[in-house]
């Protein structure tokens, strides 16, 4: 593996269940930031429920003020058609739709079932496809599931398969509270990609118990080339209990910058969107790397 493209996701998922409500000042200079750091895909917000969601009710304000450079595609979550007649409103560039493997999850999340959910997600992307805006998908809890335990791979594999069935560029295919080791990667990606072309398969590990480093190491092996991480790794759902952020963009970029593969991020600016996002939640974030002093092995 040459390159990889990291979707940073820290303005969403990063900062949806973080309790101090961010002002959209705020969440444009950490975009900004981003934006300087190399990023190309950003995910922005999501036109979610306010009540459900505080975080992101200043959605509608915020995305058309994004300070938007060419060559980099500013996203955001769209969980129905309300929330899409919105996101088509503000001129968004991308979106990314949501269901579960749980149907459990998917009714604390999104009070739908998998099958309503699947509806939904046609009749957005239908919207989608009318005014050019490519989908993405994600499929949450497709290595274990806070409610139900234990999932099944072929579920897994099918649901990424429908996915992209209905109109998604790619499925990202979610450790949703981070419990998945590299065997079950192994699991997962197996029969995924017995369904689906390794170009249409992202991956997007949380980092709960300090396996998603180790995951995607794992991944590689199947040549999966997109991965999703947050800033300082901040994140973690509302509606999945004892979840932790998502994977540290500073640990990932660490890690293939040590290996040689190109993300074309700069890590010592991605330090610097991080440190700001530290200053306005007011806490230490989980990254190893954005604490550590630089490595001596750097030339
Ligand atoms: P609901 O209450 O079932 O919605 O919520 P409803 O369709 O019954 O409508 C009720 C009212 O909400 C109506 O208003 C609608 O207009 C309004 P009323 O007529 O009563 O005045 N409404 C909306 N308002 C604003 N924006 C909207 C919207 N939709 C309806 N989009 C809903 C259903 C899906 C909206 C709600 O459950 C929701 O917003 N859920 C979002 C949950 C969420 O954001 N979760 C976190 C993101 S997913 C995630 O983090 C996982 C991921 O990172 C991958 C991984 O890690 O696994 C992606
Ligand atoms: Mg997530």
């Amino acid at each position: 593996m040459k390159r990889v493209q990291i979707v940073e996701v820290g303005p969403r998922d990063g900062l949806q269940n973080e309790d101090h409500l961010v002002p959209i000042e705020d969440k444009l200079r950490f975009i900004q930031l981003l934006t300087d750091a190399g990023f190309k895909r950003i995910e922005a917000t999501s036109f979610v429920h306010p009540k459900w969601v505080p975080q992101m009710a200043d959605a509608k304000d915020l995305y058309p003020q994004i300070p938007k450079l060419d060559g980099v595609i500013y996203s955001a979550l769209v969980p129905n058609v309300r929330g899409m007649e919105t996101a088509i409103e503000v001129g968004v560039q991308e979106i990314a739709v949501f269901t579960s493997v749980s149907e459990t999850f998917n009714q604390k999340n999104i009070n739908m079932s998998i099958d309503e959910s699947l509806q939904v997600i046609e009749s957005v992307i239908e919207l989608a496809k009318q005014e050019n805006i490519p989908t993405r998908g994600y499929l949450s809890t497709c290595f274990g599931c806070p409610y139900e335990g234990h999932i099944d791979e072929v579920i897994v594999a099918e649901l990424t398969a429908k996915l992209i069935d209905l109109g998604c560029f790619e499925v990202s295919v979610s450790d949703t509270i981070g419990v998945a080791t590299p065997g079950d990667v192994d699991r997962v990606l197996k029969a995924v990609l017995s369904q689906s072309n390794v170009e249409q398969v992202a991956l997007h590990f949380h980092d709960t118990r300090g396996t998603a480093l180790a995951n995607i190491m794992q991944a590689l092996n199947y040549d999966i080339a997109v991965f999703d991480s947050s800033a300082g790794g901040a994140g973690g759902c509302p509606f999945a209990p004892g979840a932790a952020g998502n994977v540290a963009s500073e640990d990932l970029i660490y890690l293939f910058d040590g290996m040689g593969i190109e993300t074309g991020i700069s890590l010592e600016k991605l330090k610097e969107a991080s440190l700001f996002l530290e200053s306005v939640l007011e806490k230490t974030l989980t990254s190893r790397v954005l604490h550590s002093p630089e490595s001596p092995l750097k030339s």
